[in-house]
């Protein structure tokens, strides 16, 4: 990577989900565009190698060893970079799991799995937001970007009813902070990916028979790229979306237009 463009220069912003596929990528571009990105996820390999990526480019990264869906471990991660920076500015709200193969029709599905996907998906992107908007408040303001799907609205993920519920949980609760923040300072917004080649999606990508059947839903006829989602957030998460609040930016190829 190479540092390009200062839009987002000053800022200080920390992502979740940072060690692979659009988290990743929005970490690389926020900081590409100037700003000093805070960097959360459970390994610290692989989010050592994205900061030492960020770092090698003459940017700067904070790695953030935190579960997203643990209360005080993603506390402890947002006070952290807060402190170390005097404050945030732009919280992306991107980690979540699918378990495909386990998530299942309602009357198969295991409440375990049901429990697992509601935590790690609404819960933390709830407690992301909770203490993300704690140190944006205390700056007099920012920028939430939080990571949904179309699941949330369409019966599109057949077979996987604890995904769709917890996206359509995220969709529900970014439409009410954006009331609740309005007059706050604080933006909050959504970017809704389509099917997009990251790690989630690598049984998909590695199938040919598959990525030709989910190819072919697709208007545009290929999966999306991390860096096209990146590109998204990054403009929701810019002043130039200054008058953006509640909003949801699809970034679908047409799919969920057809
Ligand atoms: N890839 C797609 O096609 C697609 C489609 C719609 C929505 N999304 C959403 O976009 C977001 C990013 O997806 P992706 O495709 O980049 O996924 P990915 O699996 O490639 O990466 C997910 C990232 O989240 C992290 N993560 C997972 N659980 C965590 C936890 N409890 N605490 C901290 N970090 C955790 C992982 O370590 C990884 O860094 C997710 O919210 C996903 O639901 C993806």
């Amino acid at each position: 990577m190479k540092i390009v463009k200062e839009r987002f220069a000053g800022r200080r912003a920390v992502v979740t989900g940072a060690s692979a596929g659009i988290g990743r990528a929005t970490a690389l571009r926020l900081a590409a565009e100037g700003a000093r990105v805070g960097l959360v996820a459970r390994r610290r390999e692989a989010l050592e190698a994205t900061a030492d990526e960020i770092r090698a480019a003459g940017g700067e990264a904070l790695v953030l060893i935190a579960d997203s869906s643990a209360e005080s471990e993603i506390g402890s991660a947002m006070d952290k970079a807060a402190s170390e920076w005097g404050g945030l500015d732009i919280i992306v709200s991107n980690a979540g799991i699918e378990l495909l193969g386990q998530d299942d029709r309602v009357d198969r599905l295991e409440t375990a799995i049901w429990e697992k996907l509601i935590t790690t998906n609404l819960t933390g992107q709830f407690l992301t937001c909770k203490h993300g908007a704690r140190h944006l408040l205390a700056a007099g303001g920012g920028a939430i970007v939080c990571l949904g799907s179309n699941c949330a609205y369409l019966g599109m993920a057949t077979n996987e009813p604890a995904y769709s519920a917890s996206k359509g949980g995220v969709l529900a609760m970014m439409k009410v902070m954006a009331i609740d923040y309005a007059r706050l300072g604080i933006r909050v917004n959504m970017v809704i990916p389509g099917f997009i080649d990251t790690p989630m999606n690598a049984p998909v990508m590695k199938d040919t028979k598959e990525l030709a059947y989910w190819s072919n839903q697709i208007p545009i006829g290929r999966a999306g790229t991390a860096d096209e989602c990146a590109s998204a957030i990054l403009w929701l998460a810019s002043d130039e979306a200054s008058y953006c609040i509640g909003t949801t930016l699809i970034v679908d190829g047409g799919q969920a237009s057809i």
